[in-house]
């Protein structure tokens, strides 16, 4: 370990030890191969949690740069906030040669910048999807040089957070392109005082890193916050990148259209239309089969080969959407002999019932997909909801939505549009006139939602009988 970091622990050991609890560090010490299980079995011997505590900072001081960042990494991961800010600036640099030595381009350093940041961990059962990334980061390579907006969309659940969160996890991206940090902000569908706040703690965390100046008072308008932000970005962190992920209204994308590097994640396309530098990278495929199943392999801890037979029909009626197959991998960990249970609840297209999953916004999938319904105005909804006669894999030309709808031709390509726009439908470009299509999910779940008005109307007929 450098001097300076060796220097660093020993003139903060006696409050680290006041305060951290080893056991929880040490668990992310191990996974990022650090510590050993011989060592951490040593410190849990002792039986106090201060002896813990002062006899792993022990070990540590004997180890070298990368357990030095990995204990950091720890401290902001359980919390310690205060006790890594003590430890912060005497990082260590890596060698290039150290940080290439991570496989999966999470160097420790890498890490601190990502944690620091903000940026969401894996979710604990995480596919590559190599294509996809790649082309999120050759779209953030050209923001090298230039301000600029990348903005990745897609439908409900279809990875985009995730991807947002993975493509920046690169040593080399980082350095090249964004050398003054990666910013996260989970953004959602948010009022003008939500909004507000999510800009304050934005502002008070950039301002936090630099530790010389006393803090600010909070911005206490939206304008005045835009003007922090955009004082803080261009002074401080010029060449930083902003992660503004899940946005929904143009009024959200003006609050932070400031001059600097945006990726931005949204089912809603055209919201970027009006910004300049702008780079669009579609999520609308779901995964390959393989794919899906090696999610499920993951979630029950099982090979690929020893699936049972219900598998492949579980991840053909979630229909590649890399959030159903998740929310069901989560379920079957849980209850491993429910494969034919689930199987018939996807068949039935039962999705109240599946609710489940710990990094996802929503808590169950028809209350994601039905979010992005609540923002259509009333009018819109129930055209919409008319699509749930389309047949499964059959494209239509706009005229048959026309007859379906009343409506002159301009009427429903304009409606079509905003449907697409908001990831609701897909258009095949490829034919002329063009072709609409619903993500076999979509109609799924338009279906239920067909079901469950007519159920609610029957039972309505029925209490005014009674
Ligand atoms: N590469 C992946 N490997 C494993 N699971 C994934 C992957 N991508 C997504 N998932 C699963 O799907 C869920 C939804 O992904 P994510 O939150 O990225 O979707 P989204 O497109 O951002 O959805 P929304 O539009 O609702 O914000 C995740 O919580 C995770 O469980
Ligand atoms: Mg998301």
């Amino acid at each position: 370990m450098e001097e300076r970091a060796r220097s660093c622990l020993l003139r903060s050991r006696a409050t680290l030890e006041q305060d951290i609890k080893a056991s929880y560090l040490m668990d992310h010490m191990i996974s990022d191969g650090v510590l050993t299980g011989v060592e951490e079995e040593r410190v849990l011997s002792k039986p106090t949690r201060r002896e813990q505590a002062a006899a792993l900072l022990e070990v540590l001081l004997w180890k070298d740069n990368r357990a030095y960042i990995s204990f950091y990494n720890a401290l902001i991961r359980e919390s310690y906030g205060d006790l890594a800010s003590l430890l912060h600036n005497d990082l260590p640099q890596l060698s290039p040669e150290g940080e290439k030595s991570y496989s999966n381009g999470i160097s420790p350093t890498v890490q601190a910048i990502l944690s620091e940041g903000g940026v969401p961990q894996r979710p604990v059962v995480f596919v590559n999807r190599p294509a996809l990334l790649n082309k999120v980061r050759e779209k953030l390579y050209k923001l090298q040089n230039a301000v600029g907006w990348v903005t990745v969309f897609g439908m409900a659940g279809s990875g985009k957070s995730v991807l947002a969160a993975e493509s920046v996890k690169d040593h080399t991206l980082i350095k090249e392109c964004f050398p003054d940090g990666i910013h996260w902000l989970s953004v959602g569908q948010c009022e003008r005082a939500d909004l507000l706040v999510r800009l304050q703690s934005l502002c008070f965390r950039l301002e936090q890193s630099q530790v010389s100046e006393a803090p600010l008072r909070p911005p206490s308008s939206l304008e005045e916050a835009k003007e922090r932000l955009r004082f803080l970005m261009l002074r401080r962190f010029p060449r930083a990148l902003l992660i503004l992920d899940d946005v929904w209204d143009s009024y959200t994308l003006r609050a932070f259209d400031i001059q600097c590097r945006v990726l931005l994640t949204t089912r809603n396309r055209s919201l970027t239309d009006s910004v300049s530098g702008r780079y669009l990278v579609p999520v609308e495929s779901g995964l390959d089969e393989e794919k899906a199943l090696e999610i499920l392999a993951l979630y029950v801890n099982g090979k690929l080969h020893n699936l049972p037979e219900q598998a492949r029909s579980i991840v053909k009626e979630c229909k590649g959407s890399p959030l159903v197959v998740s929310l069901i991998g989560a379920l079957l960990r849980e209850f491993p002999e429910r494969w034919g249970y689930y199987l018939r609840q996807l068949q039935k297209k039962q999705f109240q019932r599946i609710r489940k999953s710990s990094s996802y916004d929503y808590e169950a999938l028809d209350q994601a997909m039905d979010a992005s319904l609540q923002v259509l105005k009333k009018e819109h909804r129930e055209l919409y909801k008319d699509l749930s006669v389309l047949e499964k894999d059959v494209k239509v030309p706009a005229k048959v939505l026309s007859v379906l709808w009343g409506k002159e031709l301009e009427d429903v390509e304009d409606v079509l549009q905003e449907f697409v726009n908001k990831s609701l439908l897909f258009r095949d470009c490829n034919q002329r006139p063009y072709l609409y299509y619903l993500h076999d999910l979509q109609l799924d779940f338009l279906t239920e939602v067909r079901c469950e008005i007519r159920r609610c109307s029957r039972h309505f007929v029925l209490s005014c009988v009674e």
